[in-house]
């Protein structure tokens, strides 16, 4: 029964106060993964380096109808990968020396690997192709090149020069630092990827959409994951899924014989033959000794894996001017974040605090307009929610509970935001029975976040998140508590890393907020589960926390050295 080896693997990779999750108990520096795949013998093309410029303002992100779509080219290829995918940054301490990305990833071991499927276009090729994205270099590897008439086939269904992305996970990198449990940070840095990569298509005016109805054969396929020969001394790649991206402007609706439905699978004749591609390279080793084998992974691996396509479709608006407004607080008038930064800005300066000063307080305006951000607008259309939110097709699954710490005008305490009103009264009863429920002073009333319990929650968010002080020093902290056996019996096992995804998704959506407020976030993948469901009354699976997040005024470390993520700019 797959579902109860989902569930086995979930139960059995969780830390406890007085045992972690199964993992080597230190580490082996002398077999540490390369963080940059390649694939030997074959072209790398690289990628137009660009100016830092000419990037819309941050807070138009999400003002439906503000940006203009821009053509597919090289440029704008690049400038897609280096605002989801590319380095931001080398930071050096000492000898050490090692590169941040525009993608958060758990340990900064960055098991997610980046996929192009697209047309030929001016400055790299003449031909359809799949292409690594090559994040050291900023740059392409041509993997297969495919037959025109296949390709078009392929993206018969999909508005005028629309492209896929995909991405995949070298599960080894996570599970060389953190054993069994990896397999769980693989699915938080996916989920972070697709943020990335939609927040990086809105800034070029593109939509993008998860084609979730796909199979993981298909995907594997796609993206040749499943090509033993291309892996045989190299650790070898999960696939995870496949996105749709087109410019929103010259999308469906707008001109005749466009699609007004847009499938979440590709056409299986399209793909079943795939015999007349012409593959290029080979994998390169990451560790240079062997892979540590667990067991539990394999299991996760295969119960989540998703065997059945299913040809569902959803309506296409013409573009996203249609998009709703996010709800009250989440809607600041023009220039409410400090600065009025660009997108560009926001996106390279990301970065994980490493410690918090203990001090800083946010406004509760702040607070409020950036849950607001996490918002999915579930009674909406798909492609009616907001961005980022139309890029994952199902009903949101993930709540946020938070510990407030020094939010001004708030008590400090537990408070809850329900992304979901119809999971109100769900997690009313799988939580304490004293919690108040009230909503707080202040706050937009179209903002579902309530005060559960007013105190001094520093200490137990401390001790719940593997006692990183990172979740006390800060102006809030949360753990983000997914409906769990309610999706799992819904939509089957391999919803499991969906509901990881949608975690990542929201983090994404929280760090580059926390920068636009003049704050900083980090990702919390430790921490104790069952004690943080006992803590706010949670008895069983119906809810379960999958990832804590941390938002503060940041501490710099001196001793780090920041460098140019690239030798030149153009
Ligand atoms: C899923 C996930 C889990 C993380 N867990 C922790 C954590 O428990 N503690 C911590 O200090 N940082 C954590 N981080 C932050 C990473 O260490 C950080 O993203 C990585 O070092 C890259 O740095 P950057 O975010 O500045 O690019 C996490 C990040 C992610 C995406």
């Amino acid at each position: 029964m797959t579902l109860d080896e989902v569930v086995r693997y979930h139960q059995e990779t969780k830390h406890h106060f007085n045992r972690y999750a199964r993992s080597l108990g230190r580490l082996d520096w002398a077999n540490q993964p390369d963080p940059f795949r390649r694939y030997a013998g074959s072209s790398l093309i690289a990628l137009p380096r660009l100016k830092a410029g000419d990037t819309p303002l941050y807070e138009d992100l999400y003002r439906p109808g503000a940006i203009a779509s821009e053509p597919v080219t090289d440029r704008t290829i690049s400038r897609f990968f280096e605002y989801s995918l590319a380095i931001t940054a080398w930071k050096q301490a000492g000898e050490a020396r090692w590169a941040l990305r525009a993608n958060p990833s758990s340990g900064n071991l960055h098991p997610t690997e980046g996929y192009l499927l697209i047309d030929g276009i001016a400055g790299f090729s003449t031909e359809p192709g799949l292409y690594h994205y090559a994040a050291k270099e900023h740059a392409l590897e041509l993997r297969a090149q495919w037959p025109r008439e296949k390709f078009t086939a392929l993206l018969k269904a999909f508005p005028p020069h629309a492209f896929l992305i995909g991405f995949s996970s070298v599960i080894w990198r996570e599970a060389w630092k953190y054993g069994e449990r990896a397999f769980r940070y693989c699915q938080h840095d996916a989920g972070h990827a697709i943020a990335s990569a939609r927040i990086a298509a809105r800034t070029l005016g593109w939509r993008m959409l998860l084609l979730d109805g796909t199979s993981d054969d298909t995907v594997a396929a796609l993206l040749g994951t499943d090509r033993p020969g291309d892996f045989e001394s190299a650790e070898r790649e999960h696939p995870d899924c496949l996105a749709v991206v087109w410019p929103a402007d010259q999308g469906a609706g707008t001109a005749e014989g466009m699609p007004q439905q847009l499938p979440l699978s590709l056409s299986m004749d399209a793909v079943s033959d795939l015999t007349q591609l012409t593959w290029h390279g080979k994998a390169n080793r990451l560790s240079h000794g062997d892979s540590v084998h667990w067991e539990n992974i394999d299991r996760a691996e295969r119960a989540t894996w998703k065997s059945s396509t299913e040809e569902k479709s959803v309506d296409l608006a013409q573009d996203d001017s249609h998009a709703q407004p996010i709800p009250g607080a989440g809607n600041p008038p023009q220039s409410a974040y400090p600065g009025q930064p660009t997108a560009g800005q926001i996106i390279r300066q990301r970065r994980s605090a490493l410690a918090f000063d203990g001090e800083t307080a946010i406004s509760s305006a702040s607070f409020f307009a950036m849950l607001a951000r996490v918002l999915p607008s579930a009674d909406c259309d798909l492609c009616k929610r907001p961005m980022p939110w139309d890029v994952l097709p199902w009903e949101p699954a993930i709540h946020l509970a938070l510990f407030v710490h020094r939010v001004d005008g708030l008590a400090p305490g537990v408070y809850m935001l329900v992304r979901d009103p119809r999971a109100t009264d769900p997690l009313r009863r799988a939580t304490h029975p004293h919690y108040a429920w009230t909503p707080p002073p202040g706050c937009p009333e179209d903002l579902p976040l309530y005060l559960l319990e007013e105190g001094n929650a520093r200490q137990m968010a401390a001790q719940l998140s593997c006692h990183q002080d990172i979740a006390a020093d800060g102006a809030f902290s949360l753990g983000m508590i997914a409906e769990f056996d309610a999706s799992l019996a819904r939509h089957g096992p391999w919803f499991y890393r969906r509901l990881f995804w949608e975690t990542g998704v929201i983090g994404q959506v929280l760090y580059l907020e926390a920068e636009a407020w003049g704050v900083r976030a980090t990702g919390i993948g430790c921490f104790f589960d069952d004690p943080v469901h006992r803590a706010i009354g949670i008895q069983d699976t119906a809810f379960q926390s999958l990832y804590h997040f941390t938002v503060g005024g940041p501490v710099e470390d001196p001793r780090l050295t920041t460098l140019a993520p690239y030798d030149s700019q153009d």
